[in-house]
């Protein structure tokens, strides 16, 4: 079967999702051909922390109603270090801003929602795709769709498909240049039937190594441990996490996380990457596919958001203008905003987690480092920007959006 369409779209994670939403917003034509299907979607459970500008693009594109009910609004976060934690108070340093915790799963199902509403199609389950002609005018994505091959003929790929996909893949080798850091520790993460003991979110180094208090609802706590990164989760009985978990977060005050039924557990290796350009003839990276952040600066979807807005600014303008202006600065405007926000993560990532390489001297130094960031009003500003997120670089107005700021 033969299809054409004008943007062709692999991959249904929040990147493609609110790439497509961004398009019919705007009137322009747009496929996503996922391999997963929908529940696998939905259900993988991934971090958390949405950025204000994120919530305030999800609420312009009418896709905030879901945030707005379940989303826990944050405005501030705890350091915790020498057992004891400290609070930066996010919102009064940043003129008003906040982060939101809501699951990556949950603005993914809002966004599938969004797009079944469209009637535009979606593609869940596709076998053997394929990206083919990509420095040709009319690039072509290939899938298997419930026995039917498909041909889907595109002005655009928008290769959404994450790290593992195979757009980033599919481009001839020579033609990226990338830049990669692996680090010698991963986390252990899992969901607890626990209250939070905490209203907002608690970074620990403790002298065995890091961790972090999150949550997912009044009534589910998320936490995660610094483990070695090819760590397997069977080593770890859920008596020996908690055991782990209550020894490194409780702090002198006695403050300490509430323990209950664990639900989900596993391990996840941290890396930087960044493949550049995010531009391959008419193949766009966005997200994942472009770039991995290790998540304790908690930026993967809100760059994901970031990309996206700025692929859309640029194929309203091809469309509306026939303009190539902003296509052909479309990687240079992203990697802009993502190097900042690979900085941002590397330093929270190395300030943050013990590794097994360092000297006494590199832990004085980030205890030090902490000090100074606890108890400096311009280093507190400093994170606190980051943190809530630096401003993206096209206005919600340019690709026909009212600005807006719900609290
Ligand atoms: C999460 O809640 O899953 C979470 C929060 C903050 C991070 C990473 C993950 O930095």
């Amino acid at each position: 079967m033969t299809q054409r369409t004008q943007v062709g779209i692999v991959g249904a994670g929040p990147a493609g999702l609110l790439l497509g939403h961004l398009l019919h917003l705007n009137g322009i034509d747009s496929v996503i051909v996922e391999d997963r299907s929908r529940e696998h979607v939905i259900d993988r459970v991934r971090a958390g922390v949405l950025e204000q500008g994120t919530v305030d693009l999800m609420h312009a594109m009418g896709v905030g109603a879901g945030v707005q009910e379940a989303g826990l609004r944050h405005e501030g976060l705890y350091i915790s270090f020498l057992g004891q934690r400290h609070r930066i108070n996010l919102t009064e340093l940043t003129g008003g801003k906040a982060i939101t915790v809501y699951g990556q799963n949950e603005v993914v199902r809002d966004l599938i929602e969004a797009r079944t509403e469209t009637r535009r199609p979606l593609y869940f389950e596709a076998e053997h795709v394929g990206v083919d002609d990509l420095d040709s005018s009319q690039p072509l994505i290939r899938f298997r769709h419930e026995g039917m091959d498909h041909e889907l003929r595109c002005d655009f790929i928008a290769g959404c498909d994450g790290f593992h996909g195979v757009c980033r893949p599919s481009i001839p080798a020579g033609a990226l240049t990338v830049y990669e850091r692996e680090y010698p520790f991963g986390w252990l993460g899992i969901l607890a039937d626990a209250a939070p003991s905490s209203e907002e979110l608690v970074y620990t180094l403790h002298e065995r190594g890091f961790a972090l208090f999150s949550m997912r609802s009044p009534k589910v706590t998320r936490l995660y441990l610094q483990v070695p990164p090819s760590e397997s989760i069977e080593n770890w009985s859920d008596q020996a996490i908690w055991d782990e978990l209550l020894r490194r977060m409780t702090t002198r005050d006695g403050w300490t996380p509430n323990v209950g039924r664990i639900t989900q557990k596993s391990v996840t290796p941290m890396r930087s990457f960044v493949a550049a350009p995010m531009r391959y003839g008419n193949l766009f990276l966005a997200g994942d596919a472009a770039h991995i952040v290790p998540p304790t600066g908690a930026k993967g979807l809100n760059l994901a958001a970031s990309d996206v807005l700025v692929l859309a600014r640029a194929l309203k303008a091809f469309y509306e203008r026939g303009s190539s202006d902003w296509l052909n600065e479309y990687s240079d405007r992203c990697l802009r905003r993502v190097w900042k926000a690979q900085r941002f993560s590397w330093w929270m990532t190395s300030t943050l987690h013990r590794s097994p390489d360092e000297t006494a001297f590199d832990h004085q130094r980030q205890i030090a480092d902490l000090d100074y960031l606890t108890s400096s009003p311009a280093a507190m500003t400093s994170l606190a920007e980051q943190y809530v997120g630096l401003p993206m670089d096209v206005s919600f107005e340019s690709v026909g959006l009212n600005e807006c700021r719900r609290n």
